[in-house]
């Protein structure tokens, strides 16, 4: 896809692997100036360098930060700015939340997890939002989970704290849409990933199967027959951050295969 997005800066956050990898990937192919950041500053260099290699695209900034911590970010910020300029594109990654049960939750799982799934958004936005008022151009994407429209057993972390980042997103597109500033929401499905085999190999311990019945058992709940691909977000995201999208102001989109049965 050519989007006409050469030279727009974007950031990419959780990124070293998986979907941000993907999404920071497709970004660069389609030409932008990418900041990808993750924890492991080895992990997330790796990932700078396959993805100039494999897209030809040398404006790629590999930054180690925890999306958690407040000041990552404003680093993360200070550090895209002096080497490409402000932020046109955010494309919102995390990592994952614990995965447990209501009651085996502490407060301090609770306090983490506000910090991951929603004041790390809360952040990047206020971060990035003001240049792209000025610029008059701007795009926010949040990329989340099918969780906000279907709460996964004990996922309750995600299915808790993520549905605010559509509060957030819908809140966004209202006061910043006059700018030129558009926000939405992904609603990914199961994409092959690390963390998507670690299901498939814990839902194949519960349930007595080997891994490969279990997928197949996994596989067969989504009406697409197949696990998502990384890239299939990232040409979400790309899509979102184009001016194809312009007038996508506000929206939570599925891309799940058709997992989620809800018909709106
Ligand atoms: N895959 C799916 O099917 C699926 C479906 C719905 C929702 N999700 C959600 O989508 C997100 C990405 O999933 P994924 O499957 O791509 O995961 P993944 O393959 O495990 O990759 C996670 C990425 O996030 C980074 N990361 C983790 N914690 C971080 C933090 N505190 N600060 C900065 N970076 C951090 C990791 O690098 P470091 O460890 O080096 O930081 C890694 O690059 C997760 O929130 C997941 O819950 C995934």
């Amino acid at each position: 896809m050519k989007l006409g997005l050469e030279n727009k800066v974007a950031l990419v956050t959780a990124a070293s692997k998986g979907i941000g990898f993907g999404t920071a990937k497709i970004l660069a192919q389609e030409g932008c100036k990418v900041v990808m950041c993750s924890r492991s500053k080895d992990d997330i260099e790796k990932a700078r360098d396959s993805i100039s290699k494999s897209t030809h695209n040398d404006s790629v900034l590999a930054l180690p930060a925890d999306i958690s911590l407040e000041g990552d970010l404003s680093h993360v910020l200070q550090e895209s700015t002096k080497r490409f300029g402000s932020i046109d594109i955010l494309a919102y990654n995390a990592g994952s939340p614990k995965v447990a049960a209501f009651l085996d939750l502490s407060d301090e799982d609770w306090n983490t997890a506000v910090r991951l799934l929603l004041l790390s958004a809360i952040w990047l936005a206020k971060g990035v939002i003001p240049a792209m008022r000025e610029k008059k151009w701007g795009r926010l994407v949040f990329i989340t989970s099918m969780t906000l429209k279907q709460p996964i057993r004990n996922l309750v972390l995600s299915n808790v704290v993520r549905l605010s980042i559509a509060g957030l997103s819908k809140d966004l597109s209202e006061e910043f849409g006059g700018d030129g500033i558009t926000s939405n929401v992904i609603m990914q499905g199961n994409i092959l990933t690390g963390r998507q085999r670690a299901i498939t190999e814990d839902f194949a311990k519960r349930n007595a199967m080997t891994f490969e019945e279990a997928e197949r058992a996994r596989i067969r709940e989504i009406p697409a027959r197949r696990f998502g691909t990384v890239e299939e977000v990232g040409n979400t995201v790309a899509f979102l951050a184009s001016e194809q999208a312009s007038y996508i102001n506000g929206a939570s989109l599925l891309v799940d295969g058709g997992l989620v049965r809800s018909v709106l």
